[in-house]
């Protein structure tokens, strides 16, 4: 797949017109834009026809976490507005990723419309090892917690996860090929730390297999946004 494909941009900004200028000055570059909890909360699903009237695909990343009903109903919402992939938080269990999935299948095919991607959310890439065992009281180690939650998302019947470049081949050997893997959390080299702790170079996460790369500050807040994603396309490149 050319780098364009494996590229998203976390339209990580409060306002649509600013979102949508960021748009407009990467149009020959950025083919997915993945609108979140910040851009979506302030400008809604006009968003999304915007960056449908651009011909850009949507990742709405609003990882809905709720009971099974509340989170099927939203999911076809989402599909109705002809997104390209969205999620839903793998912890909110078999049953309710199952039905999500269901039910936007069975509605796409009756009315239809292309399923969008379900990917599941597993351990945020800002998330150590320390706050899983001490703030959220799970034993047993990182890489164990997401593997099991990928194999939930798997056995639900979800297209894929979102994941730190640091699980992926480990969720690969596990899931398989076809199995989507989504990855935030990338910080190229010339990035200073933040609140991503599992973070990865572009290369790097691609080498470890990952389909997409998810890239939000390394780029919106480069004093040369279109310089960064050119370097960034370079590291691709090399993967
Ligand atoms: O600015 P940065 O590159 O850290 O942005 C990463 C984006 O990916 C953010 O929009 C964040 O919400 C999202 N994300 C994440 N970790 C996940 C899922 C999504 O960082 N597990």
């Amino acid at each position: 797949m050319p780098w364009r494909e494996k590229l998203i941009i976390a339209l990580d900004v409060s306002e649509s017109d600013y979102a949508l200028k960021l748009v407009d000055k990467f149009r020959d570059q950025i083919e997915i834009y993945k609108v979140g909890l910040e851009l979506y909360t302030s400008a809604g699903p006009r968003i999304i026809e915007e960056l449908h009237k651009r011909n850009k695909k949507v990742f709405l990343d609003l990882k809905f976490h709720d009971i099974p009903n509340t989170v099927l109903k939203a999911a076809i919402v989402a599909a109705r507005l002809g997104i390209y992939m969205f999620n839903v938080h793998t912890s909110g269990g078999v049953e309710m990723m199952k039905k999500c999935r269901d039910s936007v299948t069975e509605l796409c095919l009756k009315e239809n419309l292309q399923r969008p991607k379900i990917i599941g959310v597993t351990v945020l890439t800002s998330l150590s090892q320390q706050v899983l065992k001490d703030e959220l009281g799970i034993q047993h180690g990182l890489r164990t917690h997401v593997r099991h939650l990928s194999s939930l998302a798997f056995n639900a019947g979800l297209d894929g996860v979102v994941a730190s470049g640091h699980e992926v081949s480990l969720i690969r050997n596990h899931c398989g090929k076809g199995f989507i893997i989504v990855t935030p959390g990338i910080r190229p080299s010339w990035t200073p730390p933040d609140d991503q702790h599992r973070t990865m170079t572009p290369k790097q996460a691609l080498r470890e297999g990952a389909d997409y790369i998810v890239m939000g500050r390394a780029i919106l807040a480069h004093s040369d946004p279109l310089k960064a994603i050119e370097l960034i396309s370079l590291d691709m490149l090399t993967a």
